[in-house]
């Protein structure tokens, strides 16, 4: 696997690989990588792209210091995992190297994506997820990127980016990896006692209860539904339970024509917070 430091070798090095009519994908990440991650390298690396890794903990997408400072950087590992799923390039730049201008200013239209759900509960999280993947979509001019659903507001919000910049980047969504049991991985799993594990089944067993019901009863008996059962399972404290279309992320009442919708999660068990959603439309 080759590293790449700076914006001017990795450009230098995509254009090669673009002369010689190499298609790229990128997974872009923030380190720390577990299965899910590599579940969307081997995505990118389907139909024979060069597939690029970036790490780089975005500090524009923290609004607590204190968890940027806290944010886990175990490279060594990375590498390793990332040579053992035979990725052809990481790309490893520094906070100097992607804002050499400290005073830079980004903003961009994002309806009311940064503002409900994660973006209520981390205001200007979204606007740094899209600058920081701007500045990656330009530097690497990626044919496809790869996201995983888990963080389904996430793609919503790079899909908008796309969109409003009209970039030519394909936007791969990758299915959520769950564990046998129905857990959706989660680099904060391990922060879970066993009795913590068991319990946040009750979060995919709440989301497979809606996705069941969802064409013949009405969202709201759904909802409740899939709350009592999380009251049932005791120490699992529920953030929010909606279903919701699937671009805009608004809640809604009812199935409307056309349209497609997602049912979001998040709860606390343990003090971890766990996010986790599911399609409804698709199987
Ligand atoms: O999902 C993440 O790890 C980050 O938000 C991303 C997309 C790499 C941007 O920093």
């Amino acid at each position: 696997m080759q590293i790449f430091k700076t914006k001017n070798e990795i450009q230098a090095f995509v254009k090669q690989q673009k002369a010689e009519n190499r298609r790229i994908a990128l997974v872009p990440t923030m380190g720390a990588l577990h299965s899910g991650h590599l579940s969307l390298l081997d995505k990118a690396k389907e139909n024979n792209t060069l597939t690029i890794c970036s790490i780089f903990v975005n500090p524009t997408q923290f609004n607590d210091p204190k968890d940027l400072e806290k944010y886990p950087r175990p490279l060594e590992n990375d590498i390793r995992l990332l040579e053992k799923a035979e990725c052809d390039v990481l790309f490893l730049p520094d906070v100097q190297e992607m804002y050499p201008d400290k005073d830079e200013k980004w903003h961009i239209d994002l309806g009311s994506l940064d503002q409900i759900w994660e973006g209520a509960n981390r205001p200007g999280h979204f606007q740094g997820v899209t600058q920081v993947v701007y500045k990656l979509f330009t530097i690497i001019e990626p044919d496809v990127a790869c996201f995983g659903q888990k963080d389904f507001q996430q793609v919503m919000v790079v899909q908008r980016l796309i969109d409003s910049k009209q970039l030519p980047v394909t936007l791969i969504i990758c299915p959520i990896i769950r564990d046998e049991k129905g857990l959706a991985l989660s680099s904060r799993n391990v922060r879970l006692s066993e009795t913590g594990k068991t319990k946040a089944l009750v979060l995919s067993r709440a989301l497979t209860l809606i996705k069941e019901g969802f064409q013949e009863q009405s969202f709201a008996a759904l909802l409740s539904q899939a709350k009592a059962l999380i009251a049932g399972e005791g120490d699992v404290e529920l953030e929010y339970l909606a279903i919701c279309e699937t671009t805009t992320l608004m809640e809604t009442e009812r199935i409307e024509p056309n349209q497609n919708y997602v049912a979001l999660i998040v709860a606390w068990i343990d003090g971890v917070r766990l996010i986790d959603n599911m399609l409804l439309n698709n199987n």
